[in-house]
């Protein structure tokens, strides 16, 4: 099968199948906060580690559609983003096996005047060097630094979605999740997405002894 990026129909294909095949993909549970401090949560899984030193991520927000079809011309912010451009700051939460439920409730496309911790019945932990809530039970969570936002192409009827990149300033890991001085994913079972409305958790983990760095 071969087909031009954005034609999947004509091929034969009901679904776009490009999130399958670039798969799994990690999710970034981005926590953040309003400049009034209604805390927000919510998961993006067109989210990565981009850099290890200094440690850094990014994560895509595509244009709100929750007041009707976005046009190519505006991008309206979902809160996450919205939060982020007024404060410079964030949290990416680790989901783990046991955060899917919370994950999936933080998904909802609530109002910005709403605290989707609670809503998703989440205790918060106080992060150390940013204003942010973080998501308590969480194996691990990293505190960051808005570095830049980028915006990407759009398409004939949706303008560009924006790439939120940051810088990693700190890191709280659950002792529990640490083996022998090392994080051992076996423990908490990272969730990843893959396409359509699957998912996966890592739970075959295996080692290559080799000289290879990265
Ligand atoms: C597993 C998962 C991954 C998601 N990944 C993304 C993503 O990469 N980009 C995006 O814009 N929305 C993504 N979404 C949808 C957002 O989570 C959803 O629009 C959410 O309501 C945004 O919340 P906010 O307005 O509080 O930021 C994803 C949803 C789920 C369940």
């Amino acid at each position: 099968m071969y087909y031009k990026a954005g034609k999947h129909k004509e091929a034969g294909l009901a679904y776009s199948p490009f999130k399958a095949l670039v798969a799994p993909r990690p999710i970034g549970w981005i926590s953040s906060q309003s400049r009034d401090g209604i805390a927000n949560l919510a998961p993006y899984s067109f989210f990565n580690a981009i850099s290890e030193l200094p440690p850094m991520v990014m994560f895509v927000s595509a244009p709100d559609e929750r007041e009707g079809k976005s046009t190519p011309t505006y991008h309206s912010a979902k809160d996450s983003l919205a939060n982020i451009m007024e404060t410079g700051e964030f949290g990416v939460n680790i989901v783990g096996k046991k955060q899917i439920e919370g994950m999936i409730t933080s998904a909802e496309g609530l109002s910005a005047d709403r605290d989707e911790f609670e809503a998703a019945k989440l205790l918060k932990k106080d992060a150390s060097d940013i204003h942010v809530p973080l998501v308590a039970g969480a194996p691990a969570q990293l505190e960051c630094a808005l570095h830049d936002i980028i915006t990407l192409p759009g398409t004939e009827t949706r303008a560009g979605c924006k790439m939120v990149l940051g810088r990693v300033l700190s890191i709280h890991i659950d002792d529990d999740v640490i083996r022998d001085g090392k994080v051992d994913v076996s423990i908490f079972q990272p969730v990843a997405r893959l396409g359509y409305k699957d998912y996966a958790t890592i739970e075959d983990v295996f080692a290559i002894a080799q000289g290879v760095k990265g």
